[in-house]
């Protein structure tokens, strides 16, 4: 089906010169818009765009020539906005049940370590996710991912991490990649057996860590199960030593390597990250110009996780600096029911506003094209490009750009389109 849009008020994140894979320091700043534009998208993918005075030109007789020539639809827009989905580069929404007793704990005073020191936690979830099935686990994952859709997300990084042994570890790495079947969502997922120690290996972490290398490793390559590998490289998780044997481990298997890094501490996270190339580190909190130098000679993208810094009342990752120093900054949600039981790209919009003091320019790129790079996807997805999967928003009429961060409560996105259909 060939569809072409018109009279679209702005066209946002437009690719129209050279391809761009991810937008470091000052070019996060750079946000090509159409005005007054027009989009066609054959089948699945974008196949062309421009201003309507572009495609007024090729005829006098408008839509007619453009319905016989160019569309088997024409879609006026009115004067909305369109923009690409936003491209959600770190969760873990494959969880089983809910944390709400934690979250009281938290309020009562306890600590994110006190309470997992307490069997809450990374080790609660785990319980949680051995004790159902794997089609529940897919029912009530499934449920989550069609709300995060009908928040404007349309790619999205899913970990395992709260299977801690290899069968729900597998468990929850299938679950991911039904989801990418059976809803529109592009996904990718990621192997974080390295998540938490769990507690058959109390005391023994280098046994738990020689499992995820002799025995998780090899059969979720062999399955083709994981895009990526994880680590949380962390103080009371897993040192940077162990996060070395692993990434070592899942390179040789061809999983690249993502970290989360820096989350509660100065951890090495990111010189581990760096090192093997790690397509992202996540978090960051903890980072200062050591670690921004290293970033800035890589091709690892910095993720920052704003919603987890919000709900564990922490000091926010120092983006502006992060930006101010070249590095290129992407912002996902990480949904998961300990540390960001939300996965709403609109609010990391508001908090990347709000606590970072990112632009409204710096923030779109950074939920769309970095977001997309994050994942190994920008070639296909976080802009409007021609080939680029027909993945966008239209937003509901706004005065400016700027609303969408201000208002980030507001229902804005008003229809979602993902591979080229209209959910
Ligand atoms: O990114 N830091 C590690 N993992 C998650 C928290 C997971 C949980 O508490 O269940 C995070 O914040």
């Amino acid at each position: 089906m060939k569809r072409i849009f018109v009279n679209i008020g702005k066209l946002v994140q437009v690719e129209n010169r050279e391809a761009v894979l991810k937008r470091c320091g000052k070019e996060m700043s750079d946000l090509d818009i159409i005005e007054n534009a027009y989009l066609a998208i054959d089948g699945e993918v974008i196949s062309d765009f421009g201003s309507m005075e572009t495609l007024s030109r090729l005829s006098e007789n408008g839509v007619e020539y453009w319905l016989e020539n160019m569309a088997d639809e024409v879609v006026d827009m009115k004067g909305a906005i369109i923009m690409p989905g936003f491209c959600d580069s770190h969760t873990h929404l494959v969880f089983a049940g809910s944390r709400e007793r934690e979250f009281i704990d938290k309020i009562k005073g306890l600590s994110y370590k006190e309470i997992a020191a307490r069997g809450g936690g990374i080790l609660n979830s785990a319980q949680l996710l051995h004790n159902t099935t794997e089609e529940e686990l897919l029912r009530q994952s499934h449920a989550r991912a069609c709300e995060i859709i009908s928040f404007g997300t349309s790619a999205i990084e899913i970990k395992s991490g709260y299977g801690l042994n290899p069968q729900d570890e597998i468990k929850m790495l299938r679950v991911a990649k039904r989801l990418g079947e059976i809803t529109p969502l592009t996904v990718k997922t990621t192997f974080l057996g390295a998540h938490a120690l769990p507690a058959r290996f109390a005391g023994n972490r280098e046994e738990y860590v020689n499992e995820i290398i002799n025995e998780m490793i090899p059969v979720i390559a062999a399955e083709d199960l994981a895009d990526f590998i994880d680590v949380f490289t962390e103080e009371g998780f897993f040192s940077v030593e162990d996060t070395d044997r692993i990434l070592n481990a899942g390179m040789k298997y061809g999983l690249r390597a993502k970290v989360h890094a820096n989350q509660m501490s100065f951890s090495g996270g990111v010189q581990v990250g760096v090192k093997y190339n790690a397509i992202s580190v996540d978090h960051l909190e903890f980072t200062g110009e050591e670690e921004f130098a290293l970033l800035k000679d890589s091709d690892t993208m910095a993720t920052l996780l704003p919603g987890s810094t919000f709900f564990l009342e922490m000091e926010y990752a120092p983006a502006r600096r992060m930006i101010e120093s070249g590095l290129a900054v992407a912002i996902a949600t990480n949904y998961n029911p300990g540390s960001s039981p939300y996965g709403d790209m609109r609010f990391m919009m508001g908090l990347a506003a709000l606590k970072y003091k990112m632009t409204t320019e710096e923030i779109i790129n950074a939920v769309t094209i970095n977001g997309a790079y994050a994942m190994g996807l920008s070639e296909s997805h976080g802009s409007i490009a021609r080939g680029k999967r027909a993945d966008f928003n239209v937003i509901k009429e706004i005065p400016s750009l700027d609303f969408i961060p201000y208002s980030f409560t507001s229902p804005l996105v008003e229809q979602i389109w993902i591979g080229g259909v209209k959910i």
